[in-house]
């Protein structure tokens, strides 16, 4: 159990997975191991979880978390996934809901701050229950940001967490966990936590902060967005902070798991292909045309695709708005995703009027993004600002060419045509003008240069990001934060 690396989640693939999140911490601990750590991860047990599917067993009973009232507990459940100890925190009224963070009707819950804060403290009881101090804490996002600050504060009065190191990684600066200021009295924070470079963010508890402000580093998941989030204009109201802990924040891009994403193996595809053999995309785009119900005509025309999170972030109204324009071109378009009910709305009714040509599956289906990974010939990522985005690499992987906004992780992944070695097309303002003009562009390409395409779709299905790269610079990151501590 020496030096074991905890990984603190809100969500770990394939147990729980609301977006990218649940993919990186399905798949990140587990490159760990085969580079030589020893690795765990601690995330909730929601309701949704089949424990039967995944042989998750009780371990502890009744371990005493004490928050938010004095004698409340949590179970603490295991198994071993991919030679990974996943341990879950089971407390019934806080996990076992239909959805993770919110309801489609209702908003977020509103109890979001005391689940989270429970999920932290009982995550410290459970590593103290187990007896070995770890050598890392790792948590992610605002929802378990606030490990970082209390080992910061318990390595004051408690041996056990003298020399645990933190790390924070944020996928997402937008989502904050910005809460009244009357959750902290009750969180267990000293109040010298409450303070301007502290937890207090405007007169409010901001969760997101706390983990920024405390944890030995900070990194987020691509080196361009570790950039950005130092301006006003990415900041999300961090900006400050961030600089206030540049030395101690860096972008460290995230993996692909190519074991999940690669079309030779993909189980959920009609027909697997490969660089060589690139016969079987033909047959899943048939596929999915005539599943669809879109025009067959289809089949000799370039497939655009969407999938992720109808929110602002993701540009989701910039394509939207041209829709109408991109039938025009003699196009098929498939959307997959939720979020907005009004961006869902949209969508919608551009189906309806335009029926055959467009297709939209409002909803959240993991085979169904793997298929249309398959089936697209162009992926379209009109994203205002992305902080790695694991999709564009998914769709090179599946020789999908990407259409994308030059911000964060995108301009990281992305060689942008024209070029000898370009992979995808890059436009910079998150503009509908500009997003069409480059589908405009990529089209033609697409339609009237077959050699040139398959070039690029070549060099896109070889890129890859390999966990093994992004392994090596945490550990080192790891490892200089102990040498801080241990000195
Ligand atoms: P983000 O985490 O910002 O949503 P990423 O590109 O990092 O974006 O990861 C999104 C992940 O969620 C990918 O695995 C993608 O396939 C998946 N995904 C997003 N929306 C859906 C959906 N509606 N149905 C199935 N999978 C989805
Ligand atoms: C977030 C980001 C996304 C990133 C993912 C995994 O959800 O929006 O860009 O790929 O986290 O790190």
């Amino acid at each position: 159990m020496a030096q074991r690396i905890f990984f603190a989640t809100s969500e770990v693939y394939p147990f729980s997975k609301s977006g990218g999140l649940g993919d990186v911490m399905g798949a990140l601990p587990a490159a760990m191991q085969n580079n030589g750590q020893q690795t765990a991860v601690i995330s909730p047990l929601y309701g949704r979880i089949s424990t039967g599917n995944f042989r998750i067993r009780p371990t502890v009973s009744d371990l005493p978390v004490g928050y938010p009232w004095a004698p409340i507990t949590a179970n603490v459940y295991e198994t071993v996934h991919h030679g990974v100890p996943h341990f879950f925190i089971d407390r019934g009224e806080y996990f076992d809901r239909r959805h993770y963070y919110n309801d489609p009707v209702h908003g977020d819950y509103f109890d979001n701050a005391e689940r989270f804060i429970f999920f932290c403290r009982a995550a410290l009881a459970l590593l103290e229950h187990l007896g070995v101090p770890p050598y890392m804490v790792h948590a992610h996002d605002w929802q378990t940001a606030l490990l970082p600050v209390y080992i910061h504060f318990l390595r004051r009065s408690n041996p056990f967490w003298a020399n645990t190191g933190t790390m924070f990684t944020i996928h997402n600066l937008a989502f904050q966990g910005r809460f009244s200021s009357r959750l902290f009295a009750a969180c267990g924070l000293p109040q010298e936590a409450w303070n301007f470079n502290g937890v207090e963010f405007f007169g409010d508890f901001n969760l997101l902060k706390s983990g920024i402000a405390y944890a030995d580093a900070v990194t987020t998941v691509s080196p361009s967005y570790a950039r950005e989030i130092l301006t006003e204009k990415f900041g999300c109201g961090l900006d400050g902070i961030l600089r206030q802990r540049e030395l101690n924040l860096h972008g460290i891009l995230n993996g692909a798991d190519y074991a999940i994403w690669n079309p030779e193996a993909d189980p959920y595809l009609p027909c697997q292909y490969s660089e060589q053999d690139m016969s079987g995309k033909q047959g899943c785009k048939d596929n999915l045309i005539s599943e669809l119900g879109l025009d067959p005509e289809l089949k000799d025309r370039p497939l655009l695709g969407f999938i992720g999170r109808m929110r602002g972030q993701k540009g989701i109204d910039i394509l939207n708005a041209i829709i109408p324009d991109l039938v025009r071109m003699d196009v098929g378009i498939v959307v997959l995703g939720e979020g907005n009910p009004i961006h869902e709305t949209i969508i919608r009714e551009l189906m309806e009027a335009h029926r055959g040509r467009v297709a939209a599956v409002i909803g959240y289906t993991e085979d169904l993004a793997h298929r249309m990974q398959a089936a697209s010939d162009l992926f379209l990522m009109p994203s205002r600002y992305e902080p790695c985005g694991l999709t564009q690499m998914y769709a090179l992987r599946y020789g999908t060419l990407p259409i994308a906004t030059a911000v964060g992780g995108l301009r990281d992944t992305i060689i942008p045509w024209p070029g000898d070695n370009s992979t995808g097309f890059i436009f910079t303002e998150p503009d509908p003008l500009d997003f069409l003009k480059t589908i405009g562009q990529a089209v033609q390409f697409w339609t009237r240069n077959p050699v040139g395409r398959r070039e690029m779709i070549r060099r896109a299905m070889r890129q890859s990001f390999t966990w093994d790269k992004s392994c090596r610079e945490y550990i080192d990151l790891y490892r200089k934060i102990r040498l801080r501590l241990d000195q």
